[in-house]
């Protein structure tokens, strides 16, 4: 394992203030093949990302979002959803409420660690209302938005690594 590829995904934060230079669509690709490659339970891959370049759509997106502003000045914010009928097939109840969940927060993961290790800033957005933001984006019924990432040149300075708990306050040692 490289030790440089742990300390680069130690080095991810959030950025919240974009430059307006646009991505290219290889890049974005590069990206979203990446989140793909996360995994799902029983490879259901129950997910889709729509990306969104459209400056309306951005802004309605960002009112979705409480009024997040600098969601809308990203040149390009993917919106994950989640497609739980897809989890429920296989899994139930379990695959619906938790399993589609989790897959797309695996996703997620995957968009922010490949955009940072691509020089672009992201950051996870779930403060938003769901109805809204669906709207905004004219989803197809059955597919959930569930985090909206904008992503760009990072704007002014990285900020600071924001603090973590210690292992020993986090890390449960077993029991038995
Ligand atoms: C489930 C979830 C929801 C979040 N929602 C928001 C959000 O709505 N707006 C925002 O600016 N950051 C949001 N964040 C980002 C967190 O604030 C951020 O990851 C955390 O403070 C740690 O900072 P770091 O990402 O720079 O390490 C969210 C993160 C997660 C995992």
């Amino acid at each position: 394992m490289n030790e440089s590829c742990l300390d680069t995904v130690k080095s991810r934060c959030s950025i919240r203030k974009f430059g307006n230079t646009d991505i290219s669509e290889e890049n974005v690709n590069a990206i979203l093949e990446v989140g793909f490659s996360a995994p799902s339970a029983g490879n259901r891959q129950p997910w889709r990302v729509v990306v969104v370049r459209n400056k309306n759509t951005k802004s309605a997106l960002a009112e979705a979002a409480l009024n997040q502003k600098f969601l809308a000045q990203a040149p390009v914010v993917l919106v994950v959803c989640a497609v739980p009928e897809e989890s429920a097939q296989r899994y139930g109840e379990r695959g619906k409420t938790l399993y589609v969940l989790q897959d797309t927060a695996a996703l997620t993961q995957n968009l922010l660690l490949a955009a940072h290790m691509k020089g672009y800033g992201a950051c996870w957005i779930g403060a938003f209302d769901e109805s809204l933001a669906a709207k905004a984006i004219d989803v197809p019924e059955g597919m959930r938005p569930v985090v909206i990432i904008p992503i760009g040149f990072i704007d002014g300075p990285v900020p600071e690594r924001r603090h973590r708990r210690p292992l020993t306050e986090v890390v449960v040692s077993e029991r038995f």
